[in-house]
């Protein structure tokens, strides 16, 4: 079924159904079909929503018998079992493993939302107003969010950033310049003109930025500092958290231990909303109600989410995410050695960003890759990065299938001879 332009009511501002343009009808895993039966395989897994792919069988079965069995669905944050359920399952199977000491804070259900409770919190806390947050940041797109994005394109500039210290990631000025140093110099001297700021929120990996990768030794130092002066270390990991990293946690490589961590998109493991807060203990100054929203915890979000948790449980889980990434890498590497449309490969995981020289070229990129049957997004400051973001179940033939029409594309598209590898 298709609309007709009398009754396509959708404001303009649905933006995918451009840059996709065609009506869905089904999803498995790694594919989507659309209403004219043509397949698409999904290197965008719903901008990090669905890690564990579409309509996935082992949590599908979990949420259609919760649903059949009229527990509640939704009962805002009043104690249920699936809630306990997801609570116990958290903590033996994510907290304790990794030795960490989270509380958990149940916001409204999308990433914008636990990012908007972590600065109030950290406010609340140390009794401060400022919050440094990084170039090329994205943090969602309510008020105080956009305000903490660096994305220009997102703010419009007409979103003010006040109360917000703008400082350069990690390899913001080229590889030679220790954005650290200039953090430290800037934030916490004496005649700097700044005064300390409640909070630093930072991704790990800048993903709408562009796949910046922030280098370990970066933010064990950014720890450090952030410690030291007693600003808390927010880590937004709802992106490339639960897994896209390759750990559940993308911090995990540095083995920093942030005071606020932010989960959502794939926690639920099945593309329903959930979002959540984690806080060390002592931060948990909350009153009850303090903070709060209709669609906290939902139960069927919650289903999914303990359901995925088991993923966790079998290392070779992760051990199959790692043999995905190398085989990403090694096939961006060589595309990098030869098309000199590339400018640069990076990522981690099943997190990987091709760089052109421009967003008109990576576009071009992602449109005729559509076209030929491959979703793809594009990110970065001027949208010249196309974002490698396949589902961590992806098969092994999808995944290099995908690569090899990643690399034809752009060899067709650059005017180079198609080399097989
Ligand atoms: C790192 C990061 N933080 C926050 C958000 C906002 O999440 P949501 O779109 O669910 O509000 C996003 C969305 O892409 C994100 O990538």
């Amino acid at each position: 079924m298709n609309l007709t332009p009398e009754t396509n009511i959708e404001s303009n501002v649905s933006g995918y159904s451009k840059s996709f343009p065609t009506t869905f009808r089904k999803a498995k895993n790694d594919i989507l079909v659309d209403n004219n039966e043509k397949e698409y395989l999904d290197f965008f897994s719903g901008a990090g929503a669905l890690n564990y792919g579409h309509n996935n069988d082992y949590l599908k079965k979990e949420i259609v018998a919760f649903l059949g069995s009229d527990a509640p669905i939704h009962c805002l944050d009043m104690d249920s079992e699936m809630k306990l359920n997801f609570l116990n399952a958290f903590q033996d199977t994510v907290l304790k493993p990794r030795g960490l000491d989270y509380k958990l804070q149940f916001p409204s259900p999308s990433g914008t939302n636990a990012v908007e409770a972590a600065i109030k919190l950290a406010r609340k806390v140390t009794k401060r107003s400022k919050i440094l947050s990084f170039t090329n940041s994205f943090h969602g797109m309510t008020a105080s969010s956009l305000a903490l994005s660096g994305s220009q394109e997102h703010r419009h500039n007409d979103i003010p950033a006040q109360d917000v210290l703008f400082f350069p990631f990690d390899g913001y000025f080229g590889e030679d310049v220790d954005t650290l140093e200039y953090i430290k110099q800037m934030v916490a001297s004496q005649g700097s003109g700044n005064t300390l700021p409640a909070a630093i929120i930072l991704e790990t990996i800048q993903a709408e930025g562009g796949i910046k990768v922030a280098s370990v030794d970066w933010l064990v130092g950014l720890q450090q500092f952030a410690n030291e002066n007693g600003i808390l270390l927010i880590v937004d990991d709802i992106q490339v958290g639960c897994g896209r990293t390759g750990n559940f946690f993308s911090f995990e490589r540095a083995g920093i231990y942030p005071d606020i961590v932010l989960l959502s998109k794939s926690i639920s493991g099945f593309g329903l909303p959930l979002s959540l807060v984690l806080m060390k203990p002592e931060l948990d100054i909350w009153t009850p109600g303090e903070h709060n929203g209709t669609f906290r915890a939902n139960n069927l979000a919650l289903c999914g989410a303990t359901t995925a948790l088991d993923y966790w449980k079998d290392r070779n889980f992760q051990n199959e995410i790692e043999k995905k990434a190398q085989v990403v890498e090694e096939k961006l590497n060589q595309l990098r050695t030869d098309s000199e449309a590339v400018k640069a490969v990076r990522g981690m995981g099943l997190i990987w960003g091709i760089e052109f020289e421009s967003g008109e070229f990576a576009k071009k990129v992602s449109q005729q890759l559509f076209e030929k049957g491959l979703i793809i997004e594009t990110c970065g400051n001027k949208g010249q990065v196309v974002k490698l973001l396949p589902p961590l179940t992806i098969t092994e033939r999808n995944l290099s299938n995908g690569l090899d029409l990643i690399q034809e594309t752009i060899h067709q598209l650059h005017g180079q001879p198609i080399l097989t590898y």
